[in-house]
């Protein structure tokens, strides 16, 4: 049985241990809920993969408490540093090339020679990462191709019994996964994310070149269709058609509605709960329809998800 772990002392050490032990323990961040293993361990990060049931192409994300941790596994180029000194701890992920005997799990990386690393600013995911002293290993902790967990609820939703624990933080403030950013020597945006293009292209003093075109994969293992709710999904819709929940933004009023004040950090941190729930109100045959975003800060992450969930289904 996956137990749940009280936002504590006790629950961080018991969580700790429980990770010391090879198991798996989903554990808070700003952005979504983590499934976080051993970094260095091939059983654990083998266990993650089967627990989500995804591909084991698709290499995870490493946390670590701050710079210096993952200049103990990585190489920091300077794009890199610059960033990680505006924007860590917090929503971005560095793509970087791995460090020759980091010990990082191969099945982390999925045999590539970088490794993607993020220092989360979530007081309870710092105070794992440091009880932890270790890298952890963390996806989103929802099965594979299903909506992301801003949650613990939501965590125990898709991988109850499939996990050792879920450390309960509440809703995460964020609600949008990492901005993924290769950064050295060509700054490129892997995946849009909770860190606003606009705000990395400030700090770096050029523009992101994007890879891809926003609909296609980019960082390896995005698939297309992804954040897939059980109804369809249908975007940029002002006037619903009857079978159609209609989520609002703005003006647009719905049966539900991300921000009605069109505020685009209400409606990230609002994503992923909203399409639950408008799954649920949509019930087996109905359809999801969502108002128009705008495409900037924000608002491109929240388009790239939504895109995902509208995508055909493999
Ligand atoms: O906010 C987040 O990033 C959350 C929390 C838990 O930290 N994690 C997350 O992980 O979204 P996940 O596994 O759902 O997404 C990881 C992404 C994948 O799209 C993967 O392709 C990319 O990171 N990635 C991992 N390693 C990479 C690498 N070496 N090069 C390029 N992309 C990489
Ligand atoms: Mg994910």
């Amino acid at each position: 049985m996956t137990r749940t772990l009280a936002p504590d002392d006790t629950g961080i050490a018991e969580a700790a241990g429980l990770l010391a032990a090879g198991e798996l323990v989903a554990f808070p961040t700003e952005t979504v809920y983590g499934l976080g293993g051993d970094a260095r361990s091939d059983r654990a990060v083998a266990r993650i993969y089967a627990a989500k049931g995804r591909p084991s192409f698709n290499p995870l994300i490493v946390h670590l408490p701050d710079l210096a941790a993952v200049e103990a596994i990585a190489l920091v180029g300077p794009n890199a540093r610059a960033l990680a000194q505006a924007f860590w701890p917090g929503p971005l992920t560095l793509v970087l090339p791995l460090r020759d005997g980091a010990g990082v799990s191969p099945l982390v990386t999925a045999g590539l020679a970088t490794v993607a690393v993020r220092v989360p600013a979530h007081p309870l995911a710092q105070a794992l990462l440091r009880a932890f002293a270790g890298p952890v290993a963390a996806p989103s902790a929802n099965p594979s191709g299903r909506v992301s967990p801003t949650r613990a609820d939501h965590v125990l939703d898709g991988l109850s019994g499939r996990i050792a624990a879920v450390l309960d933080g509440g809703p995460c403030a964020v609600g949008l996964e990492s901005t993924i950013v290769l950064a050295d020597p060509d700054p490129q945006l892997l995946r849009p994310g909770g860190v606003p293009v606009e705000a990395l292209e400030a700090v770096l003093g050029q523009p992101l070149a994007l890879a891809g075109d926003g609909a296609k994969p980019t960082a390896p293992g995005q698939l297309a269709s992804h954040y897939a709710p059980e109804a369809g999904v249908r975007l940029g819709v002002t006037m619903a058609q009857p079978e159609e929940v209609l989520v609002g933004f703005g003006p647009v009023q719905g049966a539900l509605t991300l921000s009605a004040t069109g505020d685009l950090v209400e409606a990230a941190a609002r994503l992923f709960q909203t399409l639950r729930e408008a799954d649920q109100l949509a019930g087996p045959n109905g359809r999801i329809a969502f108002a128009p975003i705008p495409e900037t800060g924000l608002g491109r992450a929240i388009n790239d998800r939504l895109r995902r969930a509208a995508a055909p289904r493999g």
